[in-house]
């Protein structure tokens, strides 16, 4: 039987290095000069290159690691270093790992420990291998009480690391019921409150859009309802709602086969939702804030919703299904609304894998950013560059809006057009909106599942997680 070594790191800070010990040193790209004083010879073969690390020995055989920071513009992705390094290196490690923390400001030092927890994020939960868990404390030298930046690191890449591990999960085993437990669980542990709506109490509060999505399905629909209250008042600052399809056949208007199997990271959005919520409460930011996660299977059935029906939603307004496979925004429909009307947040933010146009326009380098507040945008698009989540917007015209205009319901799903998918998509969003003056939609699909150089296949890449916290953490001052 194979067995596979999980860290578990303990983080400390020291204020000086041990340097007859294991430590690594933290280098910027043609800076040899600050770190000379450790080294044991005065030319190594290293340049400090981004994402790059070189072992050395020191006099009494301990290792040195430099592990190269590049320049100011790969700052975004320090993470990927440590990340990367750890993945390498961390068979070597003993029961202690030392970082020269000194010239890492505090934003590289946050983004160290979120790498180091991303390293440990283990894709193959479900295989028979077994895994054996080692404590190694990685302390850190420091002048400066660094405390708070170690906590709010790891709880960062744990998150991470929970939301990958639920988009990578199969869609047999992650049903709208498990995304229930999950925010159960997790609203047990790190102190907030969440309610699960199924489906009697859907049927009842008029979640119809929800409803038509999952009738295909086994797996009944749920909305997930997660409240994080870090202030003394009533007054809900930021609601977020995830598109959580468990997985997307695309329904009656099914979807070919290549690639289906990937369509178990439909709930990318829900995920980000869910761990945002648990973030921010863990963190105890000083906000107020909610997580609604509209879930269901988009499944094939004789009792599937068809092209040509026409539907109800919580918004009271009637959709006509053009195309059962547009239905991320059915989902969101209800949920947008249903945030908007008992919570009345001051600013709205959806995440959803919604569309294949955002994928063909943006590849997997941003997501597509919707909004009518240019604030907003702008202050979005500064933190994505920022933690290397990028966001980039696109137009909301009303020209796109005759396009979903229907003959016999208030709207349609789809233009039934191979052009403007995303825009679309985002349009028909819009309308659920009750013109929220603060609503912004993300359309994950490229980001949040991907390539990576840690598995054969495409995986979860936690985008998202970094984004909104930091956007939260903006308004928690
Ligand atoms: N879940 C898909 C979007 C998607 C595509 C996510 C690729 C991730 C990767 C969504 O529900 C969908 O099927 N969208 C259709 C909409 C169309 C039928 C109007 C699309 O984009 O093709
Ligand atoms: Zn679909
Ligand atoms: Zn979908």
């Amino acid at each position: 039987m194979a067995f596979l070594q999980l860290l578990i790191m303990i983080y400390e800070y020291k204020k000086q290095l041990d340097t007859t010990k294991d430590f690594i040193l933290p280098c910027k790209k043609d800076d040899l000069k600050s770190i000379q004083q450790f080294l044991p010879i005065a030319k190594p073969d290293f340049d400090g290159s981004f994402s790059t690390h070189q072992l050395m020995y020191g006099e009494t055989g301990n290792r040195i690691y430099l592990v190269g920071l590049g320049e100011e513009k790969n700052a975004s992705q320090i993470e990927n270093t440590f990340r990367k390094f750890a993945f390498e290196t961390q068979k070597y490690w003993e029961d202690e790992i030392q970082v020269f923390g000194e010239f890492l400001n505090e934003d590289a030092l946050l983004k160290m420990v979120v790498g180091l927890e991303m390293s440990q994020y283990n894709i193959g939960e479900f295989k028979s291998t077994k895994e054996e868990k080692k404590e190694i404390t990685v302390s850190i030298s420091s002048t400066k009480n660094i405390d708070e930046i170690l906590v709010e690191g790891k709880y960062t890449g744990e998150t991470i690391n929970k939301i990958k591990a639920l988009v990578d999960a199969p869609p047999n085993i992650k049903t709208p019921e498990y995304l229930g437990d999950w925010a159960k669980k997790s609203a047990k542990e790190a102190a907030y409150k969440c309610t699960v709506l199924k489906q009697k109490q859907l049927e009842k509060q008029g979640f119809e859009a929800v409803l038509a999505v999952g009738r295909g399905s086994v797996n009944p629909p749920v909305v997930i309802i997660n409240e994080y209250k870090g202030k003394d008042s009533e007054k809900i600052d930021i609601a977020l709602v995830g598109k959580g399809i468990t997985f997307d056949s695309g329904g009656l208007s099914i979807k070919p086969s290549t690639n289906l199997h990937y369509m178990k990271s439909d709930m990318g959005g829900a995920a980000v939702v869910l761990g945002v919520v648990e973030l921010v409460a863990k963190l105890a930011l000083n906000i107020n804030i909610i997580g609604i996660v509209a879930s269901a299977e988009n499944a094939v059935d004789g009792n599937s919703y068809r092209p040509g029906d026409v539907i109800n939603s919580y918004s009271g307004k009637t959709i006509e299904i053009i195309d059962t496979d547009a239905e991320g925004r059915l989902v969101l429909a209800d949920g947008i609304n249903y945030a908007i009307k008992k919570y009345h947040p001051e600013y709205i933010i959806d995440l959803a894998t919604l569309t294949g146009s955002v994928v063909r326009t943006f590849g997997y380098a941003a997501a597509g950013m919707f909004t009518n507040n240019q604030e907003m945008a702008a202050k979005m698009s500064e933190i994505g560059f920022k933690v290397h989540e990028r966001v980039w917007q696109l137009p909301m015209f009303e020209d796109y809006e005759d396009d979903l205009q229907s003959d016999v319901a208030d709207i349609k799903n789809f233009n039934g057009k191979p052009i403007e998918g995303a825009i679309n998509a985002a349009k028909f969003l819009e309308f659920f909106t009750e013109k929220h003056e603060k609503w912004m939609h993300l359309d994950i699909a490229g980001v949040s599942f991907g390539a990576s150089p840690y598995a054969k296949m495409k995986s979860a890449t936690g985008y998202g997680i970094q984004l909104i916290t930091n956007f939260i953490k903006e308004k928690a001052v």
